[in-house]
């Protein structure tokens, strides 16, 4: 396992991320929407830098079902509901070849009368394939590396480390 961004430089992204938002959403309020698993973490370390009124809900969704095989996209459970006054924010760990995220937007745009915006904590562009934009992305990677760490697993192992690694061939087989 190689560390590929460590923790301080995660503390000095997510404050920056945190800083956009709050410029960007000055003088409204929001609805934060994690989506569980992998945006435990990072969901719960932004929004203790959001300096706005805010309400955060989750919602838990599984694209994995182990390994690293791309396989169905299944949401879970009823999504949460936007108050009139409320733009709504998505935190989502991270885009690969961006399935999940496009029928995640399409699923949300129907159930909800406004638009969402996009914050992902890492944008992985080697096997990119759907076309998805977010709005906020902490770190992108130019990789096809399988990531793990602060949030994301690997068959549910390794969401707690503290830092972002990538396996090295042989730890995912
Ligand atoms: P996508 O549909 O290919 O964009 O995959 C998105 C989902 O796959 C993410 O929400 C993660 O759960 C999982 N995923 C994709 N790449 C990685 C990785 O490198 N490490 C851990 N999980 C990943
Ligand atoms: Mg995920």
């Amino acid at each position: 396992m190689r560390v590929i961004i460590p923790e301080q430089r995660i503390a000095a992204r997510v404050q920056e991320l945190a800083e956009a938002i709050n410029r960007d959403f000055a003088g409204r309020k929001l609805l934060v929407l994690g989506i569980l698993k992998g945006s435990l973490i990072f969901l719960a370390d932004l929004v203790r830098r959001l300096r706005l009124p805010i309400r955060y809900e989750v919602v838990v969704l599984s694209s994995y079902k182990d390994g690293t095989t791309p396989g169905d996209v299944d949401f879970f459970g009823e999504l949460p509901a936007a108050r009139p006054d409320e733009e709504i924010l998505i935190v989502e760990d991270i885009i690969d070849t961006g399935h999940t995220l496009e029928r995640l937007r399409d699923w949300l745009n129907e159930q909800y009368d406004r638009p969402v915006s996009l914050c992902v904590f890492l944008n992985k562009l080697g096997r990119r394939d759907a076309d998805v934009a977010p709005d906020y992305v902490g770190f992108t990677l130019r990789t096809r590396a399988f990531v793990v760490g602060y949030g994301l697993d690997y068959a549910e192992g390794y969401r707690n480390l503290p830092y972002i690694a990538a396996l090295e061939s042989g730890e995912t087989a």
